[in-house]
């Protein structure tokens, strides 16, 4: 199965702060890095780590060559991937010495994905294919329409979450990834209980998959009437900044390799704790092989 990835690629600016500012407030960072990032991006850098046959889709600026680099040595494809003449997406990111961020992004090129270009790269993918999308470019709604117009699965990782997405085509959506704020947006329940936002989802979409990541409590699962949990594993967090994206490349990676959701959840959070203990959003994403040494001393929670 191929994966084609409408994703955005971020230059993000990390910036390591013994606490998030405050209103009003004005700090001295401890250290500055620049590291390559994006949903997007790091969606598909983890696929293609996981080993999927990845092709990303999406808009970098004339100072994104580093994104494209960093893609390529991954080993996604980029025959889609184009460069417009501004500025590509960059992010202010805080991060604090327990691993926490915080993020303000600026959009830049990943917010000029026009329907001609989209319907352009949709021409080369069809039944057979999965289609992947976030929230951190434009015209969602226009991609998601037609991927499942073409034939191809959905899959959509609701993040960032606005209020706009609720009148999103939703119930096109064959995988939804969320996290616990996502999923509650999504459900429009407003309760902090893990397992009522996923009947409420699963109600809300009885027709998709929903895999719902939960911080340190882990993951839950429910597609009809299969329902799996898995824990988190150990580690000494670092930065928790692309996580999720991780996360969300070695479990449909793992699909794509005919694994079951058992496993492809197991893989998905040994992947997401190694991305923990390290620095930077896709630095810190790990190979299979590495994930599979891993989990030979992992233990999970
Ligand atoms: O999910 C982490 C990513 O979110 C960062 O790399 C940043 O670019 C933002 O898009």
């Amino acid at each position: 199965m191929r994966i084609l990835n409408f994703g955005s690629l971020n230059i993000d600016k990390v910036y390591s702060v013994d606490h998030f500012v405050r209103a009003g407030e004005t700090i001295l960072c401890t250290d500055m890095n620049i590291f390559c990032g994006g949903k997007g991006l790091n969606q598909s850098v983890a696929l293609a780590r996981a080993g999927a046959e990845v092709y990303h889709a999406g808009a970098i600026g004339t100072d994104g060559e580093m994104l494209r680099e960093q893609l390529a040595a991954s080993g996604a494809h980029l025959d889609y991937l184009q460069t417009l003449d501004m500025p590509s997406g960059h992010t202010a990111l805080q991060v604090t010495p327990d691993g926490q961020n915080c993020i303000i992004v600026c959009a830049g090129s990943n917010a000029r994905l026009t329907e001609d270009y989209i319907d352009s790269v949709l021409a080369h993918f069809g039944a057979g294919d999965m289609m992947l999308v976030q929230n951190e470019v434009n015209n969602v709604p226009y991609i998601i329409r037609q991927a499942k117009a073409r034939g191809l699965k959905v899959a959509f990782n609701a993040s960032p979450i606005t209020a706009s997405i609720l009148s999103y085509p939703l119930e096109l959506v064959d995988y939804y990834l969320v996290n616990e704020t996502e999923g509650r947006t999504l459900s429009g329940c407003d309760v902090t209980d893990y397992e009522t936002i996923l009947a409420t989802l699963h109600e809300k979409f009885p027709a998709a998959a929903i895999v719902l990541t939960v911080g340190s409590d882990g993951v839950l699962y429910q597609c009809g009437d299969e329902r799996y949990a898995h824990g988190i594993y150990r580690v000494q967090a670092v930065d928790t900044t692309g996580a999720g994206d991780t996360f969300c490349g070695f479990f449909l990676a793992s699909l794509a390799k005919g694994l079951s959701v058992p496993q492809a959840l197991e893989n998905a959070s040994l992947a997401s704790a190694l991305a923990v203990s390290r620095a930077g959003a896709c630095d810190s994403i790990p190979t299979w092989a590495e994930m599979e040494a891993f989990a030979k001393t992992a233990q999970a929670k």
